[in-house]
């Protein structure tokens, strides 16, 4: 074996999960940001938890809000999931801005991708600094999915989106 980079063995181990995290903005406006670093971590309670960037904008909401929708975006979104993931909620209305039409979720005031896959709704039970980033970890209120869309994933180091191939 060889020595690797801890980005390039993520590159290495590709295609990895892949998200769009749905926070919810003062104005009311669902803000959207591409999250690889998510991960189931317990169905007894049900937990989940994902790494962002400490200058986050969605992370800024979460903290405040301690509510979060993590969707797995449909095959049609991949252009769009890298423009969320290529700008900041500070400055941008991503879902108008990317034409990312936006639909309603049961008991939630977060709005979620159209063409979501898999949404995830949580509230906030506590988070971590793990480094540079800050872990957020969730408690699942609820789960939907819509079988009719293929979940994306992200290739080669984060550089490109696309559906899994079959094994
Ligand atoms: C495919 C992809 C995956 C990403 N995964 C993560 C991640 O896991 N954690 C993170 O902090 N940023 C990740 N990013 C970068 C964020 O999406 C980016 O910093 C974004 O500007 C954050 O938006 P916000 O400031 O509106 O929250 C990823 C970007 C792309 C394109």
């Amino acid at each position: 074996m060889k020595s690797l980079s801890l980005i390039n063995a993520a590159k290495f181990t590709s295609p990895n999960p892949l998200s769009l995290i749905c926070s919810r903005t003062p104005s009311g406006e669902t803000n959207l940001a591409a999250v690889s670093w998510w991960t189931y971590l317990s169905l007894k309670p049900e937990i989940i938890g994902f790494a962002m960037m400490k200058m986050s904008y969605t992370g800024e909401m979460v903290r405040a809000n301690k509510r979060v929708v993590l969707t797995v975006p449909g095959e049609s979104l991949a252009k769009q999931v890298m423009q969320c993931g290529c700008s900041t909620g500070r400055t941008k209305h991503k879902a108008k801005d990317f034409g990312i039409d936006l639909k309603d979720i049961p008991n939630s005031d977060i709005q979620i991708p159209v063409h979501s896959a898999i949404a995830i709704q949580c509230s906030l039970r506590e988070y971590i600094e793990v480094g540079d980033h800050y872990f957020y970890i969730c408690h699942v209120e609820n789960v939907y999915g819509d079988e009719e869309e293929r979940p994306l994933f992200a290739w080669n180091g984060y550089s490109s989106i696309a559906p899994a191939q079959e094994a």
